[in-house]
């Protein structure tokens, strides 16, 4: 196991990991940072990210999950992610909100201030806290993003990082994005192929899901991020879970 304390990434040389890794399939990358790290999460938003845990299931290996709840999923999600606890028999962390934060933001700007102001101030609240608040106890977090998710801010997203955004000084967290290379194909055979549980949204024209007043399905042959803050620019539909993303652009 690495042991990471003192300077970032002591023990593991990230470019050569990433060298290694490179072209090793999902399973085969989730399989060595699982190997590699006892504290460890992943990350599972409700979405199509499930194969994950289906991955790590079948790796037959300890594996932690939590999730993100803003407060503003739609009932199909919070349905799911309780369908996925108990299709695989697992514990979900679930995180959540600051309430006073939340209660401040609405009192002040009311429920919908996203529309009017840019999606960062909720989405600070409701997801990066939060979010923030769990990488703090993790050496090493897993995420289901993926290159073609977004031209604009994605196409560059390694199969391991540094994750500068959420390290601290004197502790470096790893980030692992097994499914970078895969597109949105792969993983809908591999949910096919393997019988894996969706959310039913994707049966109504949802491909990314995120909170329900900030999604929508998309028409055929629309790039799927167009579903997601749909008004705003595309260089902007990151909500700091995945700053390093933009950080990198700049
Ligand atoms: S987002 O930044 O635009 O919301 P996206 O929906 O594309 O992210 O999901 C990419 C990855 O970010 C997911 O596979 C998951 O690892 C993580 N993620 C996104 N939303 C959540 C959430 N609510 N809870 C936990 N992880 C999430
Ligand atoms: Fe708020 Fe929308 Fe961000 Fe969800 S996606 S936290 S509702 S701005």
């Amino acid at each position: 196991m690495v042991q990471l304390t003192g300077q970032p990434t002591a023990g593991l040389d990230i470019p050569a990991l990433e060298t290694e890794l490179a072209d090793q399939s999902p399973q085969k990358i989730l399989e060595r940072a699982l190997d590699l790290f006892d504290n460890i999460a992943i990350s599972f938003s409700g979405a199509e990210d499930v194969v994950l845990i289906d991955m790590a299931h079948r790796l037959n290996k300890p594996f932690k999950v939590f999730s993100l709840d803003t407060g503003r999923l739609h009932p199909e999600t919070y349905q799911f992610i309780d369908r996925v606890r108990k299709h695989y028999g697992i514990t979900i962390d679930v995180m959540y909100p600051d309430a006073a934060q939340v209660e401040a933001l609405v009192r002040e700007k009311g429920l919908f201030s996203f529309y009017e102001d840019g999606h960062k101030e909720c989405c600070d609240i409701r997801k990066v806290a939060p979010l923030r608040r769990k990488l703090a106890t993790l050496d090493a977090w897993v995420t289901g993003q993926r290159q073609d998710q977004n031209p604009s801010t994605r196409a560059g997203v390694p199969v391991v990082q540094l994750d500068g955004a959420f390290s601290s000084g004197d502790r470096a967290l790893i980030k692992f994005n097994p499914l970078s290379r895969w597109t949105s194909a792969d993983v809908w055979l591999y949910i096919r192929a393997f019988e894996v549980p969706y959310n039913p949204l994707h049966e109504r024209g949802f491909i990314s899901i995120g909170c329900e007043p900030c999604t929508r399905p998309v028409l055929p042959n629309q790039h799927e991020r167009e579903g997601r803050w749909w008004w705003e620019d595309a260089g902007k539909k990151e909500c700091g879970l995945h700053s390093i993303n933009q950080e990198k652009q700049g």
